[in-house]
């Protein structure tokens, strides 16, 4: 059974190209290659994906806001199951460039449950976010909760997405299950996002960018416990039963937290990462940044019970393999950090 997977070259849809594959499953990854951040990174994630996987991964460039060019390449390939990844990702970069948000999130998640539609396609899992619970001091952040408030609008395209989507499910019945990912890391992750720039900056020996002085708290996610919970959901799409869904609908719909559940201070990954590196941090105290929050930690009750969730990897363990593996990509040897 093919599986489409959009933001293959991207970091989760890579991850989740991956062991779609090593289970054996043939996967059509999509992906524009867009330049938010290095290319030459999108394109290694590819490459490696061919390296391990030969003929079993095909890829197709392509920017699915495109609905003519989407429809083009749909008519010609054979796929049931969806997993849309893709996205213009980053609260940050939203404050000043919401078109792009608009484009990808809007007008691409449009055009790509449509293709579920139109496809029949036996499940569609996609990507929402955290942020969609903006400033919400209520925590842990429980799927229940209300989410009117979004702090930036790439939180609110991605809130968009799951009412584009219950829409889809309730008068077509398409079966669609959206996952608010929590803080995601780990090899192949992305370098716009805090790990990878601290990492950064202790091997060069510059200053930490440490916003609110670092008196900021994540549920840090680590990249394996996220591909098994989004392959526990594809398999088992949510039934057209009438009955109330996580998340609240009872449509074929269901909304899932998907985090480590351990709501970690900035401070301590940055200790864990001087251990990693074996450097010392100097830390430049920044302000609080427009469309950032305080807080983020997830209740996952309703993904274990469903789905039998259960993340085991903790920072302690997470970051190191992160950083060893920075270490590799880059070429740093241990010997000449000393
Ligand atoms: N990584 C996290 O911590 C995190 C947290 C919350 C939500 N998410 C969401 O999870 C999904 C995957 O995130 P990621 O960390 O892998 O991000 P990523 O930026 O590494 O991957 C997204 C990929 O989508 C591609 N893309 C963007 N617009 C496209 C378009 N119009 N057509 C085709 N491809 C397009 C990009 O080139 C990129 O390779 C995104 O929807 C993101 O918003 C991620």
């Amino acid at each position: 059974m093919t599986t489409l997977v959009t933001g293959a070259a991207g970091f989760i849809g890579f991850s989740v190209a991956r062991a779609l594959l090593a289970r054996g499953e043939p996967v059509i990854g999509l992906d524009n290659l867009n330049a938010y951040y290095s290319v030459g990174l999108k394109e290694d994630r590819l490459a490696e994906l061919r390296r391990e996987f030969g003929d079993a991964f095909r890829f197709e460039r392509l920017d699915f806001a495109d609905a003519t060019a989407l429809e083009v390449f749909a008519n010609k390939a054979d796929f049931d199951r969806i997993v849309h990844l893709g996205a213009q990702a980053g609260v940050r970069h939203s404050i000043d460039n919401p078109a792009a948000y608009l484009q990808a999130n809007l007008v691409g998640h449009g055009n790509m449950i449509e293709l579920a539609r139109q496809r029949r396609s036996s499940h569609m899992v996609y990507a929402s976010s955290s942020s969609v619970y903006g400033g919400n001091t209520s925590l842990p952040f429980r799927v229940e909760d209300r989410v009117d408030h979004p702090l930036s609008l790439y939180a609110a395209t991605k809130k968009a997405d799951e009412l584009m989507s219950e829409v889809y499910a309730n008068l077509y019945r398409t079966p669609l299950t959206g996952l608010r990912f929590f803080t995601v890391y780990g090899p192949w992750g992305r370098p716009d996002m805090a790990m990878w720039i601290f990492t950064k900056a202790l091997f060069e020996g510059h200053p930490l960018p440490l916003f609110n002085g670092g008196d900021m708290r994540r549920d840090f996610t680590y990249i394996d416990d996220i591909v098994s919970g989004v392959l526990a959901c594809l398999d088992a799409p949510p039934p057209d039963d009438g009955a109330e869904k996580a998340g609240g609908s009872k449509t074929p719909h269901a909304l899932y937290n998907i985090g480590n559940s351990r709501s970690e201070n900035v401070r301590r990954l940055v200790e864990l990462l001087e251990q990693a590196t074996g450097r010392k941090a100097q830390i430049h105290c920044e302000p609080m940044q427009l469309g950032d929050v305080p807080d983020t930690y997830a209740d996952i009750s309703a993904i274990a019970r469903d789905h039998g969730y259960a993340p085991s990897t903790s920072i302690d363990v997470g970051v190191p393999r992160f950083v060893d593996w920075y270490r590799d990509y880059h070429g740093l040897s241990s010997a000449s950090l000393a």
